[in-house]
C-alpha cells in the first residue's frame, strides 16, 4: 500500500513526495526497504504495489526490477479497503488459492530475520480457515493514531510464535480509551500488516463492505474483455473513501493477533526520529548542518544550510528547500493543520 500522503511528515514529505520514497533511515527510501524485507520470502512477480497515479514513475524508478504489470495505479485515493479490494481481485486472478500479506510502504522493521519468521507463523494460521491475521505491537502510550487489538485468552504456539484470538478491533479510539487499553495490558497495536487468504478478504469484503464489492466485481467482469487501467480508472472513483480497519478489521470475526518484537515503528511524525536515531548529549536529533549551544530535547534537519540554536528546548526545525518548519515538540501529530492553512490560502 504506498498510495499515502504522510502529511505529518511535512514539509519533507511532500504531496509529489511522500513519505515511503525517502530515506527516513538508512540509505534506502521506505518502500524499497518494504520491498527488500519481503524478497526474503518471495518473488518479486508476486508484490504488488498500490498507489495513486502521482507515484506510478517514482515507484519504476525505486524499484526497477518489479514488473510494470505489478504497479496497481488508483486514479483517486479512496484509502485502504479500496486499494486492498483491488489488489486482491488482480491477486486471485494471477494467483489462484493465494495467500495475501498486505503491508504498508512507510514503516521501519528494524530485526527483518524475526518479521520473516512471524510472517511464516502467520501465513500458517492465515491457511487454516477464515482467517484474519494481524501483527500487534506491544503499546508503550496511549497513541490515538493507531488500532488497538484486544486480544482473547486462548493463547497457542505457531512456529514458536504466540498466536491470540482477537476479542475486538477499535480502530484510533480516543485518548481517554486509548489510556485505559494501554493500562489494561490486554491490548496491542495494530502494526497496519494484515495476513489472510485472497478468497477470504475477497468473502469478507462481500459480507462487511457489499456496494464495495458491487464495484470490484464490475471490474472483474470487466477485466476479460477491457485494458486493466482502463477498468480501473473508470471504476475505482465509485468505490468508498473507507480504510480496511474501520471497513473490515472492526467488523470481522475469526482475527487472530501475533505479537511481536521486531523493532517496528510506522514514522508517524517527526518525533519518530527520536527513536530511530541516537541522540546527542542533551536528548536532541541532530541531521546535518547544525549547530547547537544550550538546545535540549530537539529535532533539528538541516538540508545543507547552517542552523545554529541557542537556549531552546522541545522544538522541532527541518529546513527544506523551499519550507522551513519550526514546530513545538508535543504539537508534531498537528503539523497537519499547516498544511491545510496553505491550502486555504491557496
Ligand atoms: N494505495 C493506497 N491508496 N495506499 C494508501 C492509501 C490509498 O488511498 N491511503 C493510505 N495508503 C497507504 C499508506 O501509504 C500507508 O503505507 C498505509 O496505506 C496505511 O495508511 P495510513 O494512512 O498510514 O494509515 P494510518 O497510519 O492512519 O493507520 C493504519 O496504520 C496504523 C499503524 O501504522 C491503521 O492500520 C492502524 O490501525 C494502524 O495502527
Ligand atoms: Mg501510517
Amino acid at each position: 500500500m504506498a498510495g499515502g500522503k504522510g502529511e505529518r511528515f511535512w514539509p519533507k514529505s511532500r504531496t509529489n513526495l511522500p513519505k515511503q520514497f525517502l530515506n527516513i533511515s538508512g540509505s534506502k527510501s521506505m518502500i524499497q526497504q518494504t520491498v527488500q524485507r519481503l524478497e526474503h520470502i518471495i518473488n518479486i512477480n508476486q508484490i504488488f504495489v498500490v498507489t495513486n497515479e502521482l507515484y506510478a514513475e517514482l515507484i519504476h524508478a525505486q524499484i526497477p526490477n518489479l514488473p510494470i504489470d505489478n504497479i496497481i495505479i488508483e486514479p483517486v485515493g479512496r484509502n485502504t479497503a479500496p486499494c486492498v479490494g483491488v489488489a486482491s481481485i488482480l491477486i486471485e486472478e494471477r494467483f489462484p488459492d493465494s495467500t495475501m500479506v498486505v503491508l504498508p510502504s512507510d514503516h521501519i522493521i528494524k530485526d527483518e530475520k524475526e518479521f520473516v519468521h512471524v510472517l511464516k507463523a502467520a501465513i500458517q494460521i492465515s491457511a487454516e480457515g477464515n482467517n484474519l491475521v494481524t501483527l500487534g505491537i506491544s503499546p508503550t502510550y496511549p497513541e490515538t493514531g493507531y488500532g488497538y487489538i484486544e486480544s482473547g485468552e486462548d493463547v497457542r504456539k505457531v512456529k514458536d510464535a504466540s498466536v491470540y484470538k482477537v476479542n475486538r478491533f477499535v480502530e484510533k479510539p480516543n485518548y481517554e480509551l486509548a489510556e485505559e487499553y494501554v493500562a489494561s495490558g490486554r491490548f496491542y497495536w495494530n502494526s497496519g500488516i494484515f495476513i489472510w487468504k485472497t478468497s477470504v478478504i475477497r468473502q469478507y469484503i462481500k459480507e462487511l463492505m457489499p456496494e464495495m464489492d458491487d464495484v470490484l466485481e464490475t471490474m472483474r467482469a470487466a477485466f476479460k474483455t477491457e485494458v486493466q487501467a482502463e477498468v480501473i480508472r473508470n471504476e475505482f472513483p465509485k468505490m468508498p473513501d473507507q480504510s480496511i480497519d474501520y471497513g473490515i478489521m472492526e467488523k470481522a470475526n475469526d482475527i487472530y493477533v501475533i505479537p511481536c518484537i521486531f523493532g517496528w515503528d510506522d514514522v508517524g511524525s517527526w518525533t519518530a526520529l527520536e527513536r530511530i536515531d541516537e541522540l546527542d548529549e542533551n536528548g536532541n536529533v541532530i541531521r546535518g548542518n547544525i549547530l547547537n549551544l544550550d538546545t535540549k530535547r530537539s529535532i533539528i534537519e538541516s538540508n545543507g544550510k547552517l542552523i545554529a540554536t541557542l537556549g531552546v528546548e522541545d522544538l522541532i526545525i527541518v529546513d527544506t528547500e523551499d519550507v522551513t518548519l519550526i514546530c513545538a515538540k508535543d504539537k508534531a501529530q498537528e503539523v497537519k493543520k499547516l498544511l491545510k492553512e496553505l491550502r486555504l490560502q491557496k
